[in-house]
Formats: structure tokens, C-alpha cells, sequence
């Protein structure tokens, strides 16, 4: 989603604008644009629709000296993708110019009431109302002769926003200063040395920065280049607390892959090894999760667990519920963070809340979480970005440890949020009726992934030509059952999110119910079977697919056991404990979906509309 660049110093600003927005491509955006101010006061503004290397070009061609600006990749909301809506956004004075991320509700009444005093607009964008409004209080008498003049007009401007921000401000009039803000909408500033950034995401610091203060909702700071000043927007003071980046957990290279997606595909033993490391008892029989933050005696108290979450990690909920009704024996239910927000579902005293996000900073999940705590219930998170705003804001969880995922499509976050899903269930199991043998067991089964995930690897180059076979068919189904139904979910959406293709998961026999009208020589259906009590339902649910003429392609741990012509295609995973097997049934679907988009040429890591973290509600 949009993505924001700030940068004040000694250096040439444009530059590092630019690689600051290039590093946070993978955002997701449709448009870019840089806002610089030279020493003299002169304002070098550029913004095209399209990717951040079509503005840079022109950038390039004029060499512009200016020591500060602001930078920005849009992800259109208000308004289509054309030059006039990208951002930044210059109030029609001139003198305040803004970069945006988030949603102003009310940002029709604003125009209206700005247009009737003189105001004028060149954007259809909800943003450019709010630069204006900044201008109209500078006006004002209210601010006039406060000596943070500046910052106090955007402050009072800011108290009239309905909606969402993550806003930076420059002005010609203050060349050495960056106003931000933030309410809902990351905002980060970097320090540096002699120098300062703001990014809406650490990734575009660009390692120039060692340390970091997370702004907070209802923040504001006005940052000059050796020092920030920051106030909440009640004007009281607030202490900065500063951070320092790791940026060996910050940074990701393509090496030699072709994809990020497909690097994080074969990232997953890496980021499985990092997710159970140091979880485990001595005795190898539970989980050690001390980042819960709850006692023991706490803990059981738990009658009932909610998950909320979106996309991906809403089926990673899914397979939590599987998981922990099994072998905790405790009730789980699974909510989108979106519908949890507005549903207001009733929920019995003793819940505890989980969200999970890869990123942490899914607008419909933070507040699903804030939602919880307003409640007073306990909230936990599991997330991958370390500070990340529900991370910061929940009151304990656990870190995936999976290293930065780039590519749009969530591969490794997925099998890590299962596997610690896994350690939740066996630690809630073990404090209730899960034995000690059946605990080892589990634990056996964990640490036995990271070989069996490279196993199930070695089908890549089957998988590719599989994919290469399909990769014109216009609809696919994905099938699975218990455990394994999210995991058909999962398949569906990686298929659709990168090659485009419509593609619905279900639950395998449901497929009775109406889904096998889809089914035809046009339409492939993959599912799962593996070894277990439902294995035989699952062979007839596929030989009905096949009666009707529909392809077949089979994931399966018991190759061995499928009847000559019953599947077109075949995808062996090895034989596993059946509480893992939902990581290693995950990959070829991954697979499947990669190699799918790349037959058809699809810009696999920036999928078409699609942001890595949705910002917006
Ligand atoms: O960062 P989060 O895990 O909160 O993101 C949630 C979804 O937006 C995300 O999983 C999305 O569905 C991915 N593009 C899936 O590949």
C-alpha cells in the first residue's frame, strides 16, 4: 500500500528519496512522486502514474541539489491512477506541500468548505483537501505568531480528519523541517547521522539509518536534521524512544532467484528452524512461549481462544482452530479482522484474543485488536515485523522470526504462522489433557519439518511442468478436508492473487453442494489426500471429479495407494505426523501457484491492485 519517504541532511535528497521508495515497491502502489525544497526555497515537484523508475528518469535528467523533500508511491483509493492524483499534494497557495497514506472520511465536506472560501483543487483525491485545510489554519489567526506555527496549523488541521493518516508536510517557508503525523497509517523516522528520515515502513531507510522512533497514533513530530520534537495532538509533550534497526532481519536480496516469492518459497525450512528455535522444553514434550506474557495459572483460565486476522493469515486462523480444538481441547473460533471490528460478536469473559499479521500493520486487524483490548480482553499477536504497531500494541505474542518477506504473495509467513499455531496448541494441550507421549510425539514431528519441507521442494521442477500444462485454464478448484480445507483456501487465493486466474477453495465433500456444477475438461481441480481416517472419502470425492471429465491434480502423501487413472497428475509430499502435515501440503499449492504466473507472464512479486500491507480499512 502507499508508501511514504522523508529525508532531511547533508546529502542530495532526491536520490535517496528515490531508492527509499524503491525499496518499498513491494508495497504495492500504481504511481510516484517526489516534493523537494532547495536551499534558495525553490520547490522541484515530479509525480507520474506508473512504477517509481518512470519518475525517476526524469529526475535523473535535471540533478536536483535540494538537501530535503518528501517522496511517496500511491495505492489509488480516491480517485484513478492518472499524474494529477499522484502524490505529493501542494495546497493552491503553494506553500504546503503533502504526502499521504490512509483514508479522509470526511474529506467532501472539507472540500466543500474549502471551495467556499477560495480554495481550488487539481486532484480528485481526498488528500489534497487535507493539505489546504493545513494551509487554511496557517492562516488563521489561531496559530498566527506561534512560534511552531507550522506544526500547530497541520495539528488543528488534523483534529478536523474523520478516517485514517500517515502524513508528512514540507513547506518552502520552513526549509528545515518535515511535519509528520500518524493515526492508523505507519510512520517511522530514522535517525541518522547529521541526517533524518521518515518512511512508512523501516524497509525504506535503506539501512542509512541505525535507529528508529516509532510515531504513534495521535503523534505528531517536526523533525529537523539533527533532532525531532514530538507532541501528541492534545499538544502535550512526548518523550521520544528510539530504537535500534537490526538490519540483518530488515533486509532481503533477490540472490539468485528470479522471484522473491519464489526465494521465500525456498526460504521455509530457514524460517521454520527460526520459529520453533528455543520453544521447545528440555524434556522435548511442550512449547516454551514466555512471549505470551501470561502465567500459567492465567492460562488456564482460557475457556475459549477467538483468531482474527485477514487474507493468508485469516487461514492460518483456520488451521489454529483445527489444531487447537484437537489437541488443547479448547474452543476456538476464527473471525475476519474486517467483520469482527463492526460485528460485535458477544464473547465469554474468560477469551483470549489472538490476531495474527505478517506485517503487523493490517489496518483491519490492528483494530480488531484494539476492538478486543477496548473490551478489556487479553490480546496476543503473532507477527513477523519486529515494532511493527500490533506488535507494539498487543500485550504479549510471538515474533515469527521468518526473515522479510518481499513477494506480495505471503509463502514463508504462512508455514511459519502454522508451525507456531502448532506450539500453541501443544502448549495450551500440555496444560490440560495432552500426555506426555503424545507431547514428545508432536514435538518429534516438529522438529522433523525443516528435512521434510526440503524434501517436498525436490517436486519443483514436477510442479513447473504441471503448472506449465494448466497455466491457460481459466478457473481452478482446490479441495481439502479437516485441516487441510484452509490450505485449499490458501491455494485458491495464492492462484488468483498472482496468475489472475478465478480459483475457489472447499471443503472436499461440500464440493456436492453446487461447486461440481463448475467442474469440466476447462476446470482442474487439485486436492488433497493424505493418509488417515478420510483418506477413502477424499479418492471419492476425486473420482466424481473425474466422472464429470474435470483434471485432477493430486497432492498426496500415499502415492502408492492411488488407482491407475484416477488422477492426471500427481504431487507427492512425504509421509509426516498428521499435526505437521498442513506445512508440507502448503508448498506445492505455493508452487503450483508461482510457476502458473510465471507461465503467463505475470509480474509475480507486484500482482496487479495488490499491496503487501493493507493500510486502508
Ligand atoms: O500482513 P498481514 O498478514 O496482516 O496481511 C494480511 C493479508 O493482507 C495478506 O495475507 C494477503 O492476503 C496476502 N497478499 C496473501 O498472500
Amino acid at each position: 500500500m502507499c508508501g511514504i519517504i522523508g529525508y532531511i541532511g547533508g546529502k542530495q535528497a532526491a536520490p535517496v528519496l528515490i531508492d527509499g521508495l524503491k525499496r518499498m515497491e513491494y508495497r504495492g502502489y500504481d504511481s510516484a512522486g517526489i516534493a523537494l525544497i532547495n536551499d534558495d526555497g525553490k520547490v522541484d515537484l515530479r509525480k507520474r502514474k506508473g512504477r517509481v523508475s518512470v519518475m525517476a528518469s526524469e529526475i535523473e535528467a535535471d540533478r536536483f541539489p535540494a538537501h530535503m523533500g518528501i517522496g511517496h508511491t500511491r495505492w489509488a483509493t480516491h480517485g484513478g491512477v492518472t499524474d494529477a492524483n499522484a502524490h505529493p499534494h501542494t495546497s493552491s497557495c503553494g506553500r504546503f506541500i503533502m504526502v499521504h497514506n490512509g483514508i479522509i472520511e470526511n474529506y467532501e465536506n472539507m472540500r466543500s468548505f474549502l471551495a467556499g472560501k477560495g480554495y481550488t483543487f487539481s486532484s480528485e483525491t481526498d488528500s489534497e483537501a487535507l493539505v489546504n485545510l493545513i494551509s487554511y489554519h496557517y492562516d488563521e489567526r489561531t496559530v498566527d505568531g506561534a512560534a511552531d506555527r507550522f506544526m500547530e496549523s497541520v495539528r488543528k488541521a488534523l483534529l478536523h480528519v474523520e478516517g485514517t493518516y500517515g502524513i508528512a508536510v514540507i513547506s518552502p517557508l520552513y526549509p528545515n523541517e518535515i511535519i509528520v503525523a500518524r493515526k492508523g497509517s505507519p510512520l517511522l523516522i530514522g535517525i541518522g547521522n547529521g541526517e533524518r528520515l521518515v518512511a512508512s515502513d523501516v524497509s525504506g531507510f535503506a539501512g542509512r539509518a541505525q535507529n528508529v522512533i516509532y510515531l504513534e497514533d495521535g503523534q505528531l513530530a517536526c523533525v529537523k536534521k539533527d533532532f525531532c520534537d514530538i507532541i501528541t495532538n492534545g499538544k502535550q509533550e512526548v518523550e521520544c524512544v528510539i530504537k535500534e534497526i537490526d538490519w540483518e532481519l530488515e533486509t532481503a536480496e533477490l540472490g539468485s532467484y528470479r522471484h522473491f516469492m519464489q526465494k521465500e518459497i525456498f526460504e521455509q525450512r530457514k524460517a521454520i528452524e527460526n520459529a520453533i528455535r528455543g520453544r521447545i522444553s528440555d524434556d522435548m514434550s511442550t512449547a516454551i512461549l514466555s512471549g505470551l506474557n501470561m502465567s500459567a495459572n492465567e492460562l488456564r483460565q482460557i475457556d475459549r481462544i477467538l483468531f482474527c486476522a485477514c487474507g493468508t493469515a485469516w487461514h492460518a486462523c483456520l488451521v489454529a482452530e483445527y489444531l487447537i480444538e484437537k489437541y488443547a481441547r479448547i474452543p476456538v473460533e476464527v473471525e475476519y479482522a474486517s467483520e469482527f471490528r463492526y460485528s460485535n460478536p458477544p464473547l465469554d469473559k474468560n477469551t483470549l484474543v489472538f490476531v495474527i499479521s505478517q506485517s503487523g500493520e493490517t489496518i483491519d486487524t490492528l483494530e480488531a485488536l484494539r476492538e478486543a483490548k477496548r473490551k478489556g480482553f487479553k490480546t496476543l499477536a503473532i507477527t513477523n515485523v519486529v515494532g511493527s504497531t500490533i506488535a507494539r500494541e498487543s500485550d504479549g505474542g510471538l515474533y515469527q522470526y521468518s526473515g522479510k518477506e518481499v513477494g506480495v504473495a505471503s509463502t514463508k509467513a504462512f508455514t511459519s504462522q502454522i508451525v507456531i499455531c502448532l506450539l500453541i496448541a501443544l502448549y495450551f494441550g500440555r496444560m490440560r489433557d495432552l500426555s506426555f507421549s503424545d507431547g514428545r510425539e508432536i514435538v518429534e514431528a516438529i522438529k522433523s519439518l525443516p528435512d521434510l519441507i526440503d524434501e517436498t521442494l525436490k517436486q519443483a521442477p514436477k510442479v513447473e511442468q504441471i503448472a506449465k500444462k494448466y497455466a491457460k485454464y481459466p478457473d481452478f478448484l482446490f479441495l481439502g478436508r479437516l485441516e487441510e480445507y484452509p490450505i485449499a483456501l490458501e491455494g485458491a487465493l495464492k492462484l488468483k492473487e498472482i496468475s489472475y486466474i478465478h480459483a475457489e477453495g472447499y471443503p472436499a465433500a461440500e464440493m456436492k453442494h453446487g461447486p461440481i456444477a463448475l467442474v469440466c475438461p476447462e476446470c482442474p481441480t487439485v486436492i488433497f489426500a493424505n493418509s488417515g481416517e478420510i483418506f477413502h472419502k477424499v479418492i471419492s470425492n476425486a473420482k466424481e471429479i473425474g466422472a464429470r471429465n474435470g483434471p485432477v491434480i493430486m497432492i498426496t502423501d500415499s502415492p502408492e495407494s492411488i488407482d491407475e487413472g484416477l488422477a492426471d497428475d500427481i504431487i507427492a509430499i512425504p509421509k509426516s505426523h498428521s499435526s505437521v502435515r498442513t506445512v508440507l501440503s502448503t508448498i506445492p499449492i505455493q508452487m503450483l501457484a508461482y510457476y502458473i504466473a510465471v507461465a503467463r507472464g505475470c509480474d509475480v512479486d507486484k500482482p496487479r491492485n495488490l499491496a503487501k500491507s493493507v493500510t486502508v480499512e
